[in-house]
């Protein structure tokens, strides 16, 4: 997700873009760009890879001059981070210019018949075939810019919120969206756009949100026109909204990792969106339809990773085993890369990475390459180096992640991997056509179960209290629920740095039992429905030593939860989708532990969000 800016006015355009970009850069920071327009509709853009300071830089001795302009801060999705692929993209009459937040779905498709019609593409982003789309209806048609936009959109799939700015018509801005968020600000004789209020709370308190469908038209003579695609004008309520909003890049939380826990359905939605058919009850990955028959001939799958993602893994290894019945196994890249492995050139090896910087994952990779492997790469930072290596590969979409303990990351990981086992599983024929259907049906609900595990975030903050002062936390798990025990007990000792070991429930038996006391916390993940009762056994365990339970199950649950001292309810879904609402409520409980202590939750002490080297 990136961060667009707009601004029509008196003032000098320039400032009030870069300024506003600034406070947009949490939402992406690959590359940065303006577009000016003066008032003899003279178009200039600037535009560098990097941070908004770098544009800055760039754009230091140039014409910025100006009281028209549209900017963007990027976080890519198709086309790596560079300059050629930063916003703004400009039509090829040099006529329009566009800046976009979201993803343009069936671009490959518009792309493809524009170039037929001569179009000769600067950039490979998806969001270059809208403004060439544009360009080519604008050339075709000789209608208004807005006529030109309703017809542009309406043959758009995908999500979108755009800026854009007509060099014919030099006193006006152009805005549109659809699925991704959008903000009109009013002034005095000036308007502004941006992704977020933030931008635009320092200059005015009236605020209107477009809806999806919607496309404004502003200007400073004609005011603001709001019409949907089909040229009906929409009404639109003024919000009064607080001037200098306080916590910009935070969306209002305290800490990037509290936004980024529930920022996790909007993600998931993002992750789903294009892959997932719920009409049809269908899964898709690309990669999957480009390299079919090297992915269904695997003979294994190697799973590499570090951390967060190497939990991910361990649910991956799980999905591929029981959907696709084929082996999997999931290594320390760390470990993987000195231990000689053996490795066979009709193995898989899936390297699951959020920053796609980890140097022992990249290492490992380059191992796997060496002896003929077929890498599959799960990334979430588009353009990093393990996508530009790996043969083929799925992007999460969760957006940047700032905070080091990673959350959304975790989940998107998760999503892509059930997403990677239905969609072979069901090109193998390893699974019955019901049950894809029902576990396509259950993914695709995950968003909203997400949004009402996030309703418990209240009292997990009144509970974290409680145990503000232990100093060793037991979690436990099985089968797909073992993962995320480990998860949450990463997630609790790299911010609160209170000692927190994952194990197996039935491994409890075979020593750390001893540690069970009335001191020691136990969270104990009994959602989903399998081995239910060994797990109730697992708790009768504890108790029997006066180990105090928090227990994770299933809303409805009338027999753990009777006997656990605390209980937290998560919705019933599939098996192999519990991990993705399960571990939200240890995410949460870790987070207010960690705040309860006074830890700086965002930037742990001795952590770094991409470990780059050994
Ligand atoms: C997770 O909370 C940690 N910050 C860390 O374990 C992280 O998952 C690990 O360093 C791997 O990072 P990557 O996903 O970017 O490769
Ligand atoms: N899909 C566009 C690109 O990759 C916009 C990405 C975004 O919303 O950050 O350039």
């Amino acid at each position: 997700m990136c961060g667009i800016v707009g601004y029509l006015g008196y003032r000098d355009a320039y400032p009030v873009l870069t300024d506003g970009l600034k406070q947009l850069e949490y939402r992406g920071y690959d590359s940065a760009g303006v577009a000016l327009s003066d008032d003899r509709g003279n178009l200039r853009v600037y535009k560098e890879k990097g941070k908004v300071a770098d544009l800055e830089n760039y754009a230091a001795d140039k014409d910025k001059s100006g009281h028209l302009g549209i900017a963007h801060t990027r976080w890519a999705t198709h086309g790596e981070p560079c300059a050629r692929n930063a916003h703004p993209h400009v039509s090829a009459s040099g006529r329009f210019a566009i800046v976009h937040n979201g993803i343009i779905e069936n671009y490959p498709v518009l792309r493809t018949n524009l170039e037929a019609k001569g179009y000769v593409f600067q950039s490979s982003t998806d969001t270059e075939a809208l403004v060439q789309l544009i360009d080519y209806i604008a050339a075709q048609t000789a209608s208004d810019t807005v006529s030109v936009l309703q017809t542009a959109l309406k043959m758009v799939v995908g999500a979108y919120a755009v800026a854009l700015i007509d060099r014919n018509s030099p006193d006006r801005l152009y805005a549109a969206r659809k699925s991704s968020p959008l903000a009109v600000g009013i002034g005095e004789s000036e308007f502004f756009i941006a992704s977020d209020m933030n931008p635009i709370s320092c200059y005015t308190d009236k605020v209107v949100y477009l809806e999806d469908g919607e496309i404004a038209e502003m200007s400073c003579a004609g005011g603001l026109r709001i019409v949907n695609l089909d040229n009906a004008e929409c009404s639109h309520e003024i919000h009064k909204v607080p001037k200098n909003l306080g916590m910009v890049q935070k969306g209002g939380f305290e800490h990037f990792m509290l936004k980024e826990i529930f920022e996790q359905p909007d993600c998931i939605r993002d992750c789903m969106r294009g892959r997932v058919n719920p009409g049809d009850k269908t899964v898709t990955l690309s990669s999957v339809r480009e390299f079919r028959d090297r992915l269904l001939s695997a003979g294994r799958f190697i799973i590499v990773a570090c951390g967060t993602s190497w939990h991910a893994g361990l649910i991956g290894k799980q999905l591929l085993e029981s959907l696709c019945r084929i082996p999997a196994e999931v290594v320390y890249a760390s470990e993987f890369r000195y231990s000689n492995p053996v490795i066979h050139d009709t193995d898989v090896v899936v390297a699951i990475s959020q920053s796609g910087e980890t140097a022992d994952t990249l290492a490992a990779i380059e191992l796997a390459k060496q002896k003929g492997a077929f890498i599959y790469g799960i990334c979430n930072a588009v353009g990093s180096s393990i996508p530009r290596i790996t043969d083929a590969g799925s992007y999460i979409h969760a957006g940047p992640e700032i905070g080091v303990a990673s959350t959304k990351a975790f989940t998107g990981q998760v999503a892509v991997l059930v997403m990677l086992a239905l969609d072979l599983a069901r090109e193998k024929g390893t699974i019955d056509d019901i049950c894809y259907a029902r576990t396509v049906e259950a993914l695709d609900s995950i968003p909203d179960k997400m949004k009402s595990v996030l309703k418990e975030n209240g009292r997990i903050a009144s509970l974290a209290k409680i145990f503000t002062y232990a100093r060793n936390f037991i979690y436990l798990g099985r089968g797909y629920s073992y993962p995320v025990a480990l998860e949450g007990a990463l997630k609790l000792k790299e911010i609160s740095y209170i000692h927190a070991e994952g194990y197996p429930a039935a491994e409890m038996k075979h020593g750390p039992i001893a540690l069970i006391d009335d001191e020691m916390p136990v969270v104990i993940i009994a959602a989903g429905n399998a081995l239910y009762d060994k797990i109730l056994n697992n708790v009768q365990e504890i108790k029997a030593r006066k180990g105090r339970v928090i227990a994770i199950v299933t809303e409805g649950d009338d027999v753990i939860s009777k006997i656990a001292d605390t209980v937290i309810e998560i919705p019933q879904t599939e098996e192999c989708l519990t991990p993705l609402l399960s571990v939200i409520p240890l995410q949460m409980l870790a987070y207010h532990i960690a705040v309860c202590k006074g830890k700086d939750v965002d930037r742990p002490r001795n952590l770094a969000k991409s470990v780059t080297v050994e």
